[in-house]
């Protein structure tokens, strides 16, 4: 585990379990609100974190890559958890056809891939890069934004 700093932190992950309690670890001091974009190359793990983060919140729902529906929503109205994915998407304004801010209102949405179209996301957007390393391992790291 590395050094706290104000705006950013760095985990390491030495396997999929450690990846759900950094998940845990990095809701619980971000709360369940809010938009994170997650980043990294394919099969870093980045869905594999959102499955992380809705055990953390107690979300029982699936939760699966994507990919093809760009964005879902698990959870309960007290407890939502939107679920988007970028990758596949040619034009901030394709992304903005899916109604992105009616999801921003209201609890936590995590999008991946969202370095790709960071203009249309909220300025206090928290970033969170996932990097693979040897062995099954990652280093996570989030970025607040600077105020
Ligand atoms: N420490 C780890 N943390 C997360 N995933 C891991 C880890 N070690 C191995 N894996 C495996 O890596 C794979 C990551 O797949 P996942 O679909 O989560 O990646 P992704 O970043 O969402 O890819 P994509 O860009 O295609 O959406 C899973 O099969 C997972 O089991
Ligand atoms: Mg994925």
């Amino acid at each position: 585990m590395g050094k706290i700093s104000p705006h950013s932190h760095l985990f390491h992950a030495t396997n999929i379990k450690e990846t759900n309690a950094i998940a845990a670890q990095i809701l619980q001091k971000l709360g369940q609100r809010g938009v994170i974009s997650l980043e990294g190359p394919l099969g870093a793990g980045k869905t594999h974190f959102v499955k992380g983060v809705a055990i953390a919140m107690g979300v029982t729902d699936e939760v699966t890559s994507p990919t093809f529906t760009l964005l879902q929503s698990y959870g309960s109205c007290e407890k939502r958890l939107h679920h988007g994915d970028f990758y596949r998407l040619q034009s901030e304004a394709e992304a903005l056809e899916l109604g992105l801010d009616d999801y921003f209102a209201e609890g936590l949405t995590i999008i991946e891939w969202g370095n790709k179209f960071p203009n249309i996301l909220p300025q206090e957007t928290i970033r969170i890069v996932i990097t693979p390393l040897e062995h099954g391992e990652r280093a996570i790291e989030f970025f607040l934004p600077k105020k």
